[in-house]
């Protein structure tokens, strides 16, 4: 069976379990999948580019046909230039489909080639969010089973710093 390469682009701030769960399926289904972080103009990150790519590339260290990149402009210019043309997103929930309509669609028309699949959230993880993570964790809770604990430990170290200061 032929496979495609599809990009896999996020904020990724951070990169939780329910995105983790999407590499685990799709790892199997296409020939390769690179996770773009990328930028998005509505939100304002807590950690970096940098700090994203880097705890992406270490939870997904076990698939062989995951790489990571970033990048800062359209997504359909990176897809031209990648020489792809294909988007996966996933879809935890029905309030997600306006936003990903949109954006499929503004895609689709700056480059008709460009096609975005969607896979459905495992429902475990479908109320799973970054900024409810990120919340958790500023008020002293606990986001185990929300993110890989790689990504808790940097989150602890940006949003309770005063924690790092006492030890
Ligand atoms: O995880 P997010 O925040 O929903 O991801 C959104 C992202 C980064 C995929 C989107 O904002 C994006 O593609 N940004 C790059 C700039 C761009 O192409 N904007 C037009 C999108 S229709």
């Amino acid at each position: 069976m032929n496979k495609t390469t599809v990009v896999y682009p996020g904020s990724f701030d951070p990169f939780t379990e329910g995105h983790l769960n999407i590499i685990a399926r799709a790892a199997g289904i296409f020939e390769k999948i690179i996770i773009l972080v990328g930028h998005n103009s509505s939100k304002k990150t807590t950690l970096s580019t940098k700090e994203r790519v880097s705890l992406i590339v270490e939870v997904t260290k076990d698939y062989t046909n995951v790489e990571v990149e970033s990048f800062n402009g359209l997504l359909v210019d990176y897809i031209r230039k990648k020489g792809v043309r294909t988007i996966l997103r996933g879809m935890r929930c029905h309030s997600d489909f306006e936003y990903e309509l949109q954006m499929a669609t503004a895609n689709k028309l700056m480059d008709k080639e460009v096609e975005t699949l969607f896979m459905v959230t495992e429902s475990q993880f479908s109320h799973i969010s970054s900024s409810l993570i990120k919340e958790i964790i500023s008020l002293g809770g606990s986001a185990k089973g929300f993110v890989p604990a790689v990504v808790e430990k940097k989150l602890i170290e940006k949003l309770r710093p005063e924690e790092k200061r006492r030890k």
